[in-house]
């Protein structure tokens, strides 16, 4: 990894670095997950029963808030990048849907995800027999893979925590081949959050703060000459990501003005585009 590491990125690999050592379920920092209910989130945002049994345990950390593989339409033999690909969750099921013939990358900064990610591809081999994932340590600021070497870049989560996001999309169309195209769930914001809320590290990490506005992502998107935007809401995602039982969720609500809730703030959109063939 060669970008040097900006605050933002010290504060994400820690508070990611203890939920991958932790295994699963939110640490005291909290995240963008459901405070422990990984199969519950998992479901809540979009993962079938029957996708989730095909993964290893321990794969899903309950840090996802949509599902881009499902909407990505994979086919055999394609090669996908998975951006901030955690414990591996969006790049198994990829891997199953392209086949021997294709491959997935999957890149995280957090040098315990990745340990971990590794780990869980041993047993994804074991049980699948597929070894087409492979698993880098970098920054999404600056993917370590060739430029035009990717058919579908996958995200999950993740994009909202970076802290050029505009820097992320450049490098999106980058690596993506004429053609590819991109499938990326994340939270984007609807409004501008308080104040109180921006300010709170907490939020950061919990996937509130970091998160673009609409207008923004859509001028990032077309700044880095991707086509075709699609944004598509997931119903019931933000609930379903929202402990119930959660000093920090309910720190966080209790900084929303009274009589507005986080639906009024931020959705789980899947993001889609095209680089022009
Ligand atoms: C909310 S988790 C999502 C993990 C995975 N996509 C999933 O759905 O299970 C965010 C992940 O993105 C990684 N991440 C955050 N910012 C990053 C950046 N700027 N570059 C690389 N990885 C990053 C974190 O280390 C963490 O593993």
């Amino acid at each position: 990894m060669t970008t040097k590491p900006h605050p933002t990125h010290l504060f994400v690999q820690e508070a990611y670095g203890a939920i991958a050592r932790i295994g699963g379920g939110c640490g005291p920092q909290s995240s963008c997950c459901g405070g422990g209910r990984v199969e519950e989130v998992a479901q809540g945002v979009g993962y079938s029963v029957a996708e989730l049994a095909t993964l290893p345990e321990g794969v899903n950390l309950g840090l996802s808030c949509g599902n881009p593989t499902a909407m990505a339409e994979l086919k055999a033999g394609e090669v996908v990048l998975d951006l901030g690909s955690g414990a591996g969750m969006d790049a198994f099921l990829a891997a199953q849907r392209v086949g021997p013939e294709g491959r997935v990358h999957g890149v995280d900064m957090t040098r315990d995800m990745i340990a971990r990610a590794r780990q869980n591809a041993a047993e994804f081999k074991r049980r699948t027999g597929l070894n087409n994932v492979v698993f880098h340590h970098g920054q999404i600021e600056e993917i370590p893979l060739p430029d035009a070497s990717i058919d579908v870049v996958l995200s999950n989560c993740v994009l909202n925590l970076s802290p050029d996001q505009d820097s992320v999309w450049q490098e999106i169309a980058r690596v993506l081949r004429p053609g590819g195209r991109v499938s990326i769930s994340d939270m984007v914001l609807l409004r501008p959050i308080p104040e109180a809320l921006q300010a709170d590290v907490r939020a950061l990490v919990g996937c509130i703060a970091g998160a673009a506005l609409v207008d923004d992502l859509k001028a990032m998107v077309a700044a880095a000459g991707l086509i075709e935007l699609t944004l598509t809401p997931k119903e019931g995602a933000v609930q379903a990501m929202i402990p119930t039982d959660d000093p920090m969720a309910a720190h966080l609500l209790g900084l929303l003005p009274e009589g507005t809730g986080p639906e009024d703030y931020i959705a789980s959109l899947i993001i889609a585009a095209r680089k022009p063939a």
